[in-house]
């Protein structure tokens, strides 16, 4: 027999369920109305105000995530990897905590000029960097690039005019178990050069020809979601020793080594997450180790998080718009959002959980399936839910953990607008990205 069978009162009343600061921004509070705050605003007064679905975002979360980075790694690079989140507010914050800015598009690096991204602050990645984008990258100034192809090489010796430092993305080998789809640190995917491979070494025989081109180091990016520092510290092992073959072969010393992102956080109470001073020492232990067994100088690291800078700091409001109890079958709630604001779950199989945010959710409980209102039947939020029995049409609920590839992801598909994204910080809510509207969609389409 269960607690709750010998107490249903433990469900059926009295205490709201905890917030977890584990994956709700470290402001999240019940008021007492019994509402849930963020930075001192009710997200209730939110929807009401900006109109659901919208992506919350609390400022000083994204701030002390960057400066917990810093207090980790004071020697290394950090540069805030903007395919998480890139929007000019975001940009801003990152780099006023003394972050720099990771860009894989010729978008972010407008988005991050735009907000006065100083250029040297910036690194530049993609495989499929076009012509344009290279050209604009070192028009500007970026402080660095990454090699992904020969092809990029050919580019580059011919775009640039006086010195441009790059760097060579390498795919040392290791698998850290993931979703197939951010899995890039084996060899066989297709970013950068395997580790050890003639390809690598033709590309780094091709950057040494080019006297425009600096290369200052290699690069690699494991995965997403990685608990585990480990696979860090094999990594750093694997890398310095390509460096010190560099050294041996070209006679050219590489003095940056860039072990990427992918730090995992957890999306669900109890879920695992990385830690950040196990990670810092597994880093110090593998560089110590590995330069000391290859007689190689200590190069800078530089490190780029950005799902562990932004997505416990969002939380996505959505209204109810029905509920639906199918006989012999499941509850569907459905909601006013769905896989356009939030394609993790059709995209990974994501899992989130899902709380009323507008009155304490005591009182008898439902299990219910979240689905989003998008016409396709896989477009369901989240499963196995606890919601309140009587929820209405018309209530507001709050899905935390979504700052990460979510605006970032986001689609208007069925032609519904992406929803706004509006920050909250010391009892004050603000407006950093305006709701698409019918007139945006409209603008694009040209007609007949
Ligand atoms: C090269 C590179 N760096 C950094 C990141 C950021 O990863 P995360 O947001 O999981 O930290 C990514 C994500 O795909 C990436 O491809």
């Amino acid at each position: 027999m269960t607690l709750l069978e010998i107490f249903p009162s433990l469900r059926s009343g009295g205490m709201p369920p905890r917030l977890d600061s584990a994956i709700w921004p470290r402001d999240t509070h019940y008021d007492d109305a019994g509402r849930i705050t963020i930075g001192g605003v009710a997200l209730a007064d939110i929807a009401d105000q900006y109109g659901t679905p919208t992506y919350v975002l609390a400022e000083r979360e994204v701030r002390e995530r960057c400066r917990a980075y810093r207090a980790a790694f004071p020697e290394a690079e950090i540069y805030y990897a903007g395919k998480a989140l890139m929007i000019k507010a975001v940009a801003d914050w990152v780099t006023e905590e003394g972050l720099s800015v990771d860009v894989c598009s010729a978008g972010e690096l407008a988005v991050a000029l735009a907000a006065g991204v100083e250029p040297a602050r910036i690194i530049l990645h993609g495989n499929g960097k076009s012509f344009d984008e290279l050209e604009v990258a070192v028009q500007v100034g970026v402080g660095r690039i990454v090699i992904d192809s020969l092809a990029e090489i050919t580019l580059l010796s011919a775009l640039v005019a006086d010195s441009q430092q790059v760097m060579l993305r390498l795919s040392p080998g290791i698998d850290v178990h993931g979703h197939p789809a951010v899995v890039t640190g084996v060899t066989d995917q297709k970013f950068g050069f395997p580790l050890g491979s003639d390809a690598a070494a033709e590309a780094v025989a091709r950057i040494l020809r080019q006297p425009k081109l600096r290369l200052v180091g290699f690069h690699c990016h494991l995965g997403s979601q990685i608990c585990d520092p480990d696979y860090y510290g094999e990594a750093i092992r694997r890398m310095v020793a390509e460096m010190a073959g560099v050294r041996d072969d070209h006679d050219h010393l590489l003095t940056h080594l860039d072990i990427g992102g992918g730090h995992g956080v957890p999306y669900r109470c109890g879920d695992a997450e990385m830690n950040l001073t196990d990670l810092a020492a597994i880093v110090e232990d593998a560089l110590d180790a590995a330069c000391a067994r290859r007689g190689f100088p200590r190069p800078v690291i530089a490190i780029e998080p950005g799902r562990a800078i932004v997505a416990r700091a969002g939380v996505t409001l959505y209204r109810v718009r029905s509920v639906k109890h199918i006989d012999g079958g499941h509850t569907y709630v459905t909601v006013d959002g769905g896989m356009s604001d939030n394609p993790r779950v059709a995209l990974y199989g994501a899992r989130y959980s899902v709380v009323v945010a507008n009155r304490h959710p005591t009182g008898p409980h439902m299990t219910a399936t979240v689905a989003g209102r998008f016409c396709e039947a896989g477009d369901i939020l989240a499963t196995d839910v606890q919601l309140p029995a009587d929820l209405r049409p018309g209530e507001v609920l709050a899905m935390p953990c979504t700052g990460a590839y979510h605006h970032s992801l986001a689609s208007s598909y069925n032609s519904v607008g992406r929803p706004p994204i509006v920050a909250v910080r010391k009892g004050v809510s603000r407006e950093l990205v305006r709701r698409e509207t019918m007139s945006d969609l409209l603008s694009r389409d040209i007609g007949r």
